[in-house]
């Protein structure tokens, strides 16, 4: 549970990227401000601060959400994942990869977010139709790829990563052949 200390100031605990954050925020302060001016955590971005954009996404308890609509005092005992700990420059998501290779991206205020999105998606549904997709990602905009390229870098990925999840024929029969 979380105390109020002094100054109006709580303490919270909270789980950011695996890490334990034990840290002191004010009751009106949202996710996204103590984030990025408290943790440092500047991947996720303020576009509108109301909900509109997504930008701001970040997986909470594996759900995904608006971090400028959620006060981070109700974040308190909860696993946080921030577009840092999705990838990092020298090791890449593979939704990251796909996103370069497809380049379904412009800028670095809304990629984040779509990223954020599509691995919240994906978590959820490892083989979305394009429906699904676009359903999903609607909460996200985008002032300049149009998000063809960016449902392409999504369908894309979840293919990669079906593909390596599934066996392969000579992995299937070698299985089956095992378990006679
Ligand atoms: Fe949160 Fe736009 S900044 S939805
Ligand atoms: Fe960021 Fe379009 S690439 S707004």
């Amino acid at each position: 549970m979380s105390a109020l200390i002094r100054e109006g100031k709580v303490r919270i605990g909270v789980a950011v990227n695996g890490e334990c954050r034990d840290l002191l925020c004010e009751p009106r302060q949202s996710l996204l401000e103590v984030l990025r001016d408290t943790l440092g955590l500047t991947g996720a971005k303020e576009g509108c601060n109301n909900g509109n954009c997504g930008a701001c996404n970040v997986i909470l308890d594996g759900r995904l959400v608006n971090s400028c609509l959620v006060l981070a005092v109700e974040a308190e005992g909860s696993a946080v994942t921030t577009i840092e700990g999705i990838g990092a420059p020298d090791r890449l998501h593979p939704l990251q990869e796909k996103f370069l290779e497809h380049a379904a991206l412009q800028c670095g205020v809304c990629t984040p977010g779509f990223i954020v999105a599509a691995k919240a998606l994906l978590d959820a549904e490892p083989e979305p139709s394009e429906h699904r997709i676009r359903w999903w990602l609607a909460g996200n905009l985008c002032r300049c790829t149009g998000y063809q390229k960016i449902v392409e870098a999504v369908e894309d990925a979840a293919a990669a990563a079906m593909r390596t999840s599934k066996p392969g024929p000579a992995r299937a029969s070698a299985a089956a052949a095992a378990s006679d």
